[in-house]
């Protein structure tokens, strides 16, 4: 008992399944630099109120950071005892600097309030990396869509042809959704970041540490009002998983889409060979699987987020041991997402498109809107030109015709009189998405609006 640190009042050994069972120190070790960060500037704060001397201040700094060259170069070396990132740094200064000196470095302090602090602080930092390979992947998208302006492909709803629109507006779409996830992580982002440390163990400090110095220093932008809240949130965690989870619904319905878009049947797109696999058995086979795991590893994130909810749900106020069980999650859920938006960036930058499939899986009956507008424009109210084109494309139907647009003009009279010959005009698919120039729509300049707008967000 003795190894531990907090052995004093012990006198039986801990099991030793249970010191696994206990130990976070295999996955929050990723959390060390924040760890010694989060003691080299509350030792500052010892010092201005007189707890500790500019000469123990530097041997205390001094030794901090070797501990840090040691788990940079991967030489840190654990020891029995070593039961999470905090008790091992603690353990590992006291052998540098000596025990003596070591020992007045969490005076005040609590793991709770440091695990808390070391959380902000390493969550922080994910998301400002987060964010960057975002706004890689966003760009990547709207690169297309500029790029690509001219394709024109169905638009669907309930997954059956509806009405053309442009390959960019589908684009956009996603750029859309990947840019509400990038401003919600930026407001995640700045909601916690403000500082735990200085509350103790629950009760709060009782040396009148100066918190918002400490605060400061570190990098955040305030501290917590209440020592009691200070250590017993994690809403943050939870708030960052949502996240993760929301934004791994829009990766899973885009691959969805490609999915479907890229099989033989649509041939819209082609994967390149980066991102496909082959069948061990069939040789012709070429498998969407990156798109396949970006929509399956959203269930696993998902799983993370109403896991950790449970574990939360009903802990009493302020810290108890469950919390330690929001770091493997978190930190699944953290990786999982970077990986998965970096193939997702591979995936929608290397994408052939088939423009002439997508062009030609546009058919006439997909401007049955645009014919009803076209009455509109004379003058007849919409639903009862939604009907008269309901009627054209029923008698295209029973004439056994091949689309809409083969109706002659008279036969278009026999309908309803107000039809003339400019009908013809309805018939272009390019001239349909170029009706559409309000804000949102298919139409070019409403397309370049819609990229322009999304660009200006990315700041
Ligand atoms: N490893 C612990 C965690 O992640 C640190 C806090 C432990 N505090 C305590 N009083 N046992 O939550």
């Amino acid at each position: 008992a003795e190894l531990k640190l907090w052995g004093g009042r012990f006198t039986g050994k801990t099991d030793p399944l249970m010191d696994l069972y206990n130990a976070s120190l295999p996955y929050d070790q990723k959390m060390y630099n924040a760890d010694l960060d989060n003691s080299k500037y509350y030792t500052e704060g010892l010092l201005k109120v007189g707890l500790l001397n500019q000469e123990e201040l530097s041997e205390i700094h001094r030794g901090l950071e070797i501990i840090r060259g040691e788990w940079k170069s991967g030489s840190f070396v654990e020891k029995q005892g070593d039961e999470d990132i905090h008790t091992a740094n603690e353990r590992r200064l006291g052998e540098i600097i000596g025990r003596h000196i070591a020992g007045k470095v969490h005076t005040g302090r609590s793991r709770n309030d440091q695990v808390a602090t070391d959380m902000r602080i390493y969550c922080r930092e994910a998301l400002e990396s987060l964010s960057q390979i975002l706004r890689d992947l966003i760009g990547a998208i709207l690169q297309r869509a500029e790029s690509e302006l001219d394709v024109l492909m169905p638009g669907y709803t309930h997954l059956q042809r509806a009405q053309p629109i442009r390959w960019s507006h589908w684009l956009n779409l996603y750029a859309s959704y990947f840019t509400e996830d990038f401003k919600r992580l930026q407001q995640i982002k700045e909601r916690l970041n403000v500082s735990p440390l200085g509350s103790g163990a629950l009760a709060g400090h009782p040396y009148g540490i100066d918190r918002e110095y400490i605060a400061g220093k570190l990098g955040f932008n305030g501290c917590i009002g209440n020592s009691l809240q200070a250590v017993s949130d994690r809403d943050f965690v939870v708030e960052i998983l949502f996240w993760c989870s929301l934004f791994m619904n829009h990766v899973s319905r885009f691959s969805e889409d490609l999915i479907i878009y890229s099989t033989a049947e649509f041939g819209f797109v082609k994967l390149s060979d980066a991102y496909s696999t082959g069948s061990s058995l069939m040789p012709q086979k070429k498998n969407p699987d990156s798109l396949e795991l970006l929509r399956g590893k959203s269930g696993r994130v998902f799983g993370s987020l109403s896991g950790f909810m449970m574990s939360l749900k009903s802990i009493p106020s302020t810290y108890n041991k469950d919390m330690q069980e929001d770091k493997e999650p978190l930190f699944d859920a953290l990786t999982t997402v970077e990986h998965s938006i970096l193939i997702a960036t591979g995936v929608i930058s290397t994408l052939d498109i088939n423009k002439e499939k997508m062009f030609n899986a546009l058919t006439m009956d997909m401007l049955a809107t645009d014919l009803a507008d076209y009455l509109v424009r004379k003058g007849v109210p919409f639903r009862e030109t939604h009907h008269i084109s309901g009627e054209a494309v029923s008698k295209a139907e029973k004439l056994n015709l091949s689309g809409i647009d083969k109706l002659t003009v008279d036969q278009f009279k026999e309908i309803d009189e107000r039809f003339s010959s400019d009908v013809a005009d309805v018939f272009d698919f390019e001239v349909s998405v170029e009706r559409r120039t309000a804000i949102g729509g298919t139409a070019k300049s409403a397309v370049l609006q819609q990229i322009e707008n999304l660009k200006s967000q990315l700041v």
